[in-house]
């Protein structure tokens, strides 16, 4: 098992990355204060992962809270029903509630455990690699709202994160690959090394070699871990870092209708849009985009925008992401693999001319 922390002073927390922790009740008791707990989990995960929990917290007095599977969900209603049901259940302040899931699990206990009695303590128990890697570490907690995806929520950090990393044995193919783009992105913004270990030990993660999958973990969580310590609340640009490949991506998920791209796949498909721009405006190089484009293929990840994506439509697309400030649209491009930064300052009909050759040459 590895170990790492998310400093942040009095709010600093664990990580915990190995196999079969779900078992462990030495590594969850220290992080219960008191008698009660509510593991909150949904339709698929709860008949996978209940019991065994369930099993390791026996000596507590434990509930659970199953709630329907998707990212449908993540809205007020779901957290609605979530306060309703701790309160029939007499929940108290020193209540601990838990997150058994993905990110959509996540976010949505995360949102009801800062809100429950003003807060409560909360426990990660990410189950799928994009959660582990990405979602549950960081505090941003909420849900979607109609007119906008993650629009209401709150910064709320856990008591501590588990990532039990045999929960992925159960996780669909296409899940795992999305996760990897998020894996991919940490060697891309700053981890030069990890990404060539990366290029060699792909097809190792992709067979989920328990050794390699628990490396890679370790080495993202310890950037994001790096990344929340410096800027928790995304106001000095270092987190902001972490949406590579997002704002192409967010328009293409929004373009293709949500549900039809998952999430990683279309950060994998706007991290080779990134590194073309980037290569464009002369920072990174032919050969470093080859490797970026190769990296991504092999993840078994799209690297070509959709056909239905011109440049028009991913210029209008993009114009209504979260980057755009003060009416100008903040990139993050590559200076270098293990190099981002966050970015106006470019020419925006190279851009446009850039969209246009990917999408001409599809
Ligand atoms: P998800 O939670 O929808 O999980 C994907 C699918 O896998 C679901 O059907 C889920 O039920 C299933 N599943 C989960 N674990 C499983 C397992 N071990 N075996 C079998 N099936 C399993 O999706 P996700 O990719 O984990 O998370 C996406 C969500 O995370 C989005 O809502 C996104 O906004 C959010 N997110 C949040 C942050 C953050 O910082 N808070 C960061 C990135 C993404
Ligand atoms: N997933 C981006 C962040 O946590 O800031």
């Amino acid at each position: 098992m590895r170990t790492l922390k998310v400093d942040l002073g009095s709010r600093s927390y664990p990580i915990y990355i190995g196999e079969n922790l779900l078992s462990q009740t030495n590594l969850l008791q220290p992080h219960i204060s008191g008698k009660q707990v509510v593991i909150i989990s949904n339709e698929i995960v709860a008949p996978l992962y209940m019991k065994n929990l369930l099993t390791t917290l026996e000596d507590l007095q434990a509930h659970k809270i199953i709630l329907p599977d998707g990212e449908s969900y993540k809205t007020l209603a779901t957290i609605e029903s979530i306060f309703d049901q701790l309160l029939e259940m007499k929940c108290a302040r020193d209540v601990t509630v838990i997150a058994l899931g993905g990110g959509v699990v996540g976010d949505i206990t995360g949102f009801a455990a800062a809100c429950y009695q003003r807060g409560v303590d909360f426990i990660q128990i990410p189950t799928t690699l994009l959660s582990q890697v990405d979602s549950s570490v960081g505090g941003k907690t909420g849900v979607n709202h109609p007119l906008g995806k993650n629009m209401i929520g709150a910064f709320y950090q856990p008591q501590c994160v588990l990532a039990d990393i045999s929960t992925l044995h159960t996780l669909p193919k296409r899940e795992l690959s999305a996760g990897l783009a998020e894996v991919i992105k940490y060697g891309l913004i700053a981890k030069k090394p990890f990404f060539s270990w990366l290029e060699n030990n792909i097809d190792r993660l992709l067979e989920l070699d328990n050794d390699a999958i628990e490396y890679s973990v370790e080495q993202s969580c310890l950037c994001k871990a790096e990344v929340v310590a410096s800027d928790e609340h995304e106001k000095n640009g270092q987190r902001a870092l972490l949406n590579l490949g997002h704002t192409f991506g967010h328009a293409i998920e929004t373009g293709m209708g949500y549900g039809n791209w998952l999430h990683g796949e279309a950060v994998g498909c706007g991290m080779v849009v990134a590194a073309q721009f980037s290569a464009k405006l002369g920072w990174l190089t032919n050969l470093d985009v080859n490797r970026i484009s190769s990296l991504i293929s092999a993840a078994k990840l799209p690297t070509q925008l959709p056909q239905e994506l011109t440049a028009d439509k991913m210029v209008e697309l993009m114009a209504i992401d979260k980057k755009v400030k003060d009416g100008k649209l903040h990139l993050v491009l590559l200076k270098d693999i293990g190099e981002a930064v966050l970015t106006s300052k470019f020419n925006q009909d190279l851009l446009y001319s850039t969209l246009n050759e990917l999408h001409n040459n599809t």
